[in-house]
């Protein structure tokens, strides 16, 4: 057996996913409240005996192992490694080489952990810090707790010999980061007498520290951290996210601030969509961990020429990422933790009205040049185009070609122009910035929900299969999952459920049992023919829409007379389908 299967036959997935969803039993099911969204009637349903879930409020579902990916916002193998944990599978045991290499990583892991209690309990001692934390921080005994903050010692080697005494090596002291050669030669705590930040994954496992020093010595740098481990890569670290990533999910935004303490502070202020990227450029790997949670990512970084840098480097990675940036300004010149301690109320606003990123930098150009002057407005369109000329989406280019035609009281033409002589400043090649949270997402996410309840009833009662023909044809429907078990059910037209044969969709089929027995079970047949009927034409009125749409926005874009026509045809045609779709019901 593989490692998959070991965990898979171990796991008792209704306490599993209990653990993040409170389930109440529900017949032979288990029921709770969706934790992607924030509905009132729990419609999240767990199946031990199909070893499924389903969430009928966002349409998700899986199984036990796309939950721990959903949930944790981890990939295949990071679930996988969550789930042996949890059923005790030694995954060493599974893998050939490499087993040495994870042995050592969870000895690294204890070791950090440890080091963070250590400094907890120093912390407690020491009235001095205590005070620092408290009063001039502000930071309340919950915080204090949370965020695990503590204090190292100035004794040279305070952490390293509590260490050795329980048993770890100098290598791996120094292997997790936690102590420096320099010191006469000698090897030495990396951190003393400094306020402890411990920095943890995005499973809360602890993977390094970032040290404040406590004292006014500007000779000393503000903050010191652990240096690149085989834990700790700061490129791809987002501080904060164990503890945002329920916020974050359930407002649909992430804040992203420069400095860890201003994390903290804003989540004792109410705002736990709060992380940091801890003083670094961001990086596309730190958009993509946060894309798991939300696509909106809202920057709140210095207003001055470093954070103007920042976030021009952001927004093509932000488009890579496929995430939608904007800015939260703080016009005051403070940072949010400097804010919150003026007023929290100021900071819980701020967050609710970010600019568009693109927007945001046409203000800052605005000022920052003069757009009056020639030399300025070649400046200005040379950096906005640049910009622009990425975009991918015609609608978006031309709204600010418009804009900025505007700003700099110049014709379109001319910008035009020199858009087309490539005369921009190292273009850069940018796909859509979009909200992955617009409307449109939610009419996709309609129309599977619309189509996953058409063919549940087409699955389990073939009676009802006269409705595979007709106007609707296979690619219709929106999922790829749709489409393959609309083929095998019209390839097998009269082949009950359970004799069905399927590739490669055995779990999709299983959730469209599940949704079969929580709706319709029980409902009379000529019920289920007029649900089937209003489904089936449902799914063909979503189709047309979105042809609809698609063409609309194509009839902007077609230069020739032979593709116009075309795509007059092609929407002819499609109100001939909704006529036809008329005249069945
Ligand atoms: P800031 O200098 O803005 O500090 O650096 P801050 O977060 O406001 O800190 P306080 O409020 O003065 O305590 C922002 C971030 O840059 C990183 C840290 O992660 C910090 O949170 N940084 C800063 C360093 O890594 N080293 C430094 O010397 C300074
Ligand atoms: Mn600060």
């Amino acid at each position: 057996m593989d490692a998959v299967e070991e965990v898979r036959s171990r796991v008792i997935i209704e306490d599993v996913i209990g653990e993040y969803v409170p389930l109440k039993r529900s017949g032979r099911n288990w029921k709770g409240l969706s934790p992607f969204t924030s509905e009132k009637t729990p419609s999240f349903i767990v199946s031990p005996e199909k070893q499924i879930w389903k969430d009928f409020s966002s349409g998700k579902g899986g199984s036990v192992f796309d939950f721990i990916m959903e949930v944790e916002g981890t990939d295949f193998k990071g679930a996988l490694e969550i789930l042996a944990r949890k059923t005790g599978v030694d995954l060493d045991q599974y893998r050939s080489s490499s087993g040495g290499n994870s042995k050592q990583k969870e000895r690294l892991y204890e070791l950090l952990d440890l080091s963070a209690k250590f400094y907890q309990v120093q912390l407690s001692k020491n009235m001095d810090v205590l005070n620092y934390v408290s009063k001039e921080r502000r930071f309340n005994k919950e915080s204090i707790v949370l965020w695990r903050l503590g204090y190292s010692p100035n004794t040279g080697d305070a952490l390293s010999s509590f260490c050795k005494k329980q048993g770890y090596s100098e290598s791996e002291l120094k292997n997790a980061g936690l102590t420096s050669q320099s010191y006469r030669n000698k090897t030495a705590d990396m951190f003393r007498g400094r306020l402890m930040i411990p920095l943890q994954d995005v499973q809360g496992r602890v993977i390094g520290f970032t040290a404040r020093t406590l004292e006014a010595d500007t000779n000393q740098p503000k903050y010191i951290n652990t240096p690149q481990t085989i834990l700790y890569d700061k490129s791809r670290h987002v501080y904060g996210l164990n503890n945002a990533k329920t916020a974050i999910r359930k407002s649909n935004f992430a804040v992203l601030t420069e400095g860890n303490l201003d994390v903290i502070a804003s989540h004792q202020a109410g705002v736990s969509e709060a992380v940091a990227t801890a003083g670094t450029a961001i990086t596309e790997h730190q958009l993509k961990a946060l894309s798991r949670f939300s696509g909106d990512i809202r920057l709140c970084f210095d207003s001055d020429k470093a954070g103007l840098n920042a976030t021009e480097r952001a927004i093509p990675l932000a488009a890579k990422a496929k995430v939608s940036l904007s800015i939260i300004n703080l016009s005051s010149g403070k940072d949010p933790d400097e804010l919150i301690r003026e007023n929290p109320k100021l900071w819980q606003e701020a967050i609710t009205k970010p600019q568009y990123a693109l927007d945001w930098l046409i203000a800052r150009y605005t000022e920052l040049l003069d757009v009056t002057s020639a030399r300025g407005k070649r400046e200005f369109s040379d950096k906005m185009l640049s910009v622009i000329n990425g975009l991918d989406d015609p609608v978006e280019k031309d709204h600010y070609l418009n804009v900025i035609a505007k700003v700099l009281n110049v014709r379109v033409s001319a910008l035009s122009e020199k858009f087309s002589k490539g005369q921009v400043e190292e273009p850069k090649r940018i796909k859509v910035i979009k909200n992955i949270n617009e409307p449109m997402d939610k009419n996709q996410a309609e129309y599977i929900k619309t189509q996953d309840k058409f063919l549940a009833l087409m699955l389990k009662r073939t009676t009802l299969r006269e409705f595979i023909s007709g106007s609707l044809t296979k690619d219709m429907l929106p999922s790829e999952n749709g489409k393959k078990l609309y083929e095998a059910i019209s390839k097998q037209k009269d082949v009950s459920v359970d004799k069905l044969k399927v590739k490669n969709i055995e779990d999709y089929v299983k959730i469209e049992v599940l949704l079969y027995e929580e709706l319709y079970q029980g409902l009379e047949l000529d019920e289920l023919h007029d649900e089937a009927a209003r489904l089936q034409a449902d799914l063909v009125h979503k189709f047309v829409k979105k042809q609809k749409d698609k063409i609309a926005v194509d009839q902007k874009q077609v230069s020739s007379e032979s593709d116009r026509r075309l795509l007059l045809e092609k929407d002819k045609e499609l109100n001939l389908l909704l006529t036809k779709v008329k005249g069945e019901i």
